[in-house]
């Protein structure tokens, strides 16, 4: 029953696969056929898992947090699901059984076992666990008394890799990828008083995984991102698409999306700002979704340098959500990037999710604003958070500072991108990232992918991502970091898969991987597309603190050289609209392993993990304060 993987891979079976299909019904039911004293049991249609949702500005909504203390039990041989010959057992950890005289020996007990702190990676939070890739279950006992006329879902933030959720016994839903919120209704597995949650989450890394076996960052495994009870009405407003019209300043379009409601339902959208409100009513059609066009004369309009942001109110029957948006719009012209219907050139870095001084997973509020600061310290307008989508209290803060967005699936380097299998993984994803962040002002652009090798298989695989995209969200546009080929001292753009992009992203690493940095100087590209590019990754690894001579490699002279040089080049391309040069800040990886040097961190940090600012921060600061980089148009 365990996956052809390295580790034994914990699951309740692959539903994609007849196997895995019967060992995951087989898993449920058997938690459900024999709930705990504590549990009714449930009729057995309720014991199939339900799929996972994405409820809109669920960060808006009353919610009841679970942070905190999960007590934990580490599971690497998949021990609290499967017995000895791999058959679900009856009395798996889902059921959080105490020893009583009629059982068994019950060989755990999550009440004295040790907890760990969610949000939080589990790797960072025991030394034991640094290195752990496989499942870990978690639980928690909480209080609730259910309130008529409401719904109720978990919401999980993220969970990587692949998560399985139990209320009181009773199996609610699983889901796959590591960096993308979800929600799961459990009204009916509530009961009032005392409740528990048991959740597992599998880190196990998959072939066919998005991403796959190999990633330069750490696999941080867990409940990586805020758990909450979230309270709905009956019928509710479950996702909604508000958007300003190309084109135009002051028309904002788009749908309303109401679960439960019959045809016909009035839903009101109302814009305030300062006290000057403006509102439109609709009706649902059969769908369930309201069509809305409102006409605001007096809209401000979002841009980095006037964040401006408006309390939207969504009203439908009993349901009441607000959010906080920006209005503005997103496009190409030619080679141009357009905000607002003016060319902007992306003054940016990228981003890993790596916490700044603690290290690990980062989540946090305070992590935003840290890492955040330090691209608004640099003079930068824009961030490209690699390589998945990251918490959302980063696009909620990158909104409110006027930070515009890269935000990225990890289709990265090898998946396999023949199987239909992966490219469902992956849209789920993609679905996933968009339903979450469509109402971020901030968020310009989706990435499907870095770095993947320009095969037909690949390029069918992620055309189809770019048509998904652009189906879920006509608003934004759509992008990937290529590689590039070289030929002497010539980059070549001609990727298969620029046909389908709007803005084209490509990597390079003049002066680190390739030749010298002084050659960058006298590189020419050859673009095969009249497109805008953005150089989605340039730079080279320094160890903060050591100096040297230019020559000398992982000094912070080194690193310096590469960008002086990067630049030269830069100013050479002409529809050259952006760059978010690899990377703001020091992070984990496996496969960064010189000692004294790495020590398993990647180096191309402008910063180091503990905040020590290198040379080329300020090298890249004085080019974007100076704005003698980049043309707009
Ligand atoms: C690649 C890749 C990054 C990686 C970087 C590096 O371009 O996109 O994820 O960390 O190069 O080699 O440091």
């Amino acid at each position: 029953m365990f996956r052809n993987s390295r580790l034994p891979s914990f699951h309740l079976g692959n539903p994609h696969n007849q196997a895995g299909r019967i060992a995951f019904v087989l898993g449920l039911a058997l938690c459900v056929l024999f709930p705990t004293s504590r549990n009714q049991a449930l009729s057995a249609q309720e014991a199939k898992a339900q799929p996972s949702t994405v409820l809109a500005a669920v960060d808006h909504r009353h919610t009841v947090s679970l942070d905190g203390a999960w007590h934990v039990i580490v599971d690497p041989y998949g021990n609290g699901l499967y017995d000895s010959n791999g058959k679900a057992r009856s009395t798996g950890f889902a059921r959080n059984l105490a020893q009583t005289d009629s059982t068994g020996p019950i060989e755990y007990n999550f009440a004295k076992s040790p907890t760990l702190q969610v949000p939080g990676d589990w790797n960072t939070q025991r030394e034991s666990l640094m290195f752990y890739e496989g499942p870990l279950w978690y639980e928690k006992d909480f209080e609730y008394n259910k309130i008529p006329g409401k719904r109720v879902f978990l919401h999980i933030g993220a969970a990587n890799y692949r998560s399985y959720l139990w209320i009181n016994g009773h199996a609610i839903c699983e889901h796959e990828g590591g960096f993308t919120g979800f929600d799961c209704e459990i009204t009916q597995a509530l009961q009032d008083g005392n409740n528990f949650a048991v959740i597992a989450v599998d880190s196990t890394r998959l072939a066919d995984g998005v991403p796959t076996l190999k990633t330069d960052w750490w696999n941080y495994g867990g409940l990586t991102r805020e758990v909450s009870l979230v309270e709905v009405p009956d019928r509710y407003i479950d996702e909604f698409d508000l958007h300003l019209k190309r084109g135009t300043r002051d028309e904002i379009e788009g749908w309303v999306h109401v679960v439960g409601a019959p045809t016909g339902s009035e839903i009101k959208v109302t814009l305030d700002k300062d006290g000057q409100t403006t509102g439109i009513t609709g009706k649902t059609e059969a769908d369930g979704k309201a069509q809305i066009h409102l006409v605001d004369g007096k809209l401000q309009l979002w841009s980095p340098e006037h964040p401006v942001l408006y309390r939207v109110i969504l009203t439908a029957g009993e349901d009441r959500l607000e959010d906080e948006m920006g209005f503005r719009t997103i496009e190409t012209r030619g080679t141009q990037i357009l905000l607002n219907g003016q060319p902007i050139f992306l003054k940016g870095i990228s981003v890993h999710a790596e916490a700044p001084y603690r290290t690990g997973r980062a989540f946090s509020e305070q992590d935003a604003e840290t890492l955040l600061g330090w691209v608004h310290e640099l003079g930068g307008n824009y961030v490209r958070l690699a390589h998945y989508p990251h918490s959302e209290r980063m696009t909620r803060l990158a909104d409110r500072m006027g930070i515009l967005v890269w935000s990225e699936i990890p289709v990265y380097w090898a998946c396999h991108f023949e199987d239909p299998v992966v490219l469902s993984k992956a849209q789920s994803q993609l679905l996933e990232m968009i339903r979450r962040d469509r109402d971020k002002a901030s968020v310009i652009l989706w990435s499907v992918a870095n770095e993947t090798p320009a095969t037909p298989a690949r390029t069918a695989f992620l055309t189809t991502l770019v048509r998904d995209a652009r189906q879920l969200d006509p608003s934004r546009l759509v992008t990937a970091a290529l590689l590039v080929r070289t030929e002497g001292n010539t980059k070549i753009v001609d990727d298969p898969l620029g046909d389908a992009l709007d803005v084209l992203g490509t990597n390079e690493y003049i002066g680190w991987y390739e030749h010298t940095a002084a050659d960058a100087d006298h590189t020419q590209w050859d673009i095969r597309y009249q497109k805008p590019l953005i150089m989605s990754e340039f730079g080279g690894g320094a160890k903060a603190g050591l100096h040297g001579e230019v020559s000398t490699r992982w000094t912070e002279e080194f690193q310096a050289n590469i960008y002086e040089h990067q630049f030269v080049m830069l100013n050479q391309i002409p529809q050259l609209r952006g760059m978010s040069p690899w990377l703001l800040m020091d992070f984990r990886s496996p496969l960064r392993l010189l000692p004294e040097i790495q020590d398993f961190y990647n180096r191309k940090g402008l910063i180091s993990e503990d905040g020590h600012k290198k040379k080329a921060f300020f090298v890249l600061q004085k080019l974007y304060k100076e704005n003698t980089i980049g043309h707009a148009q």
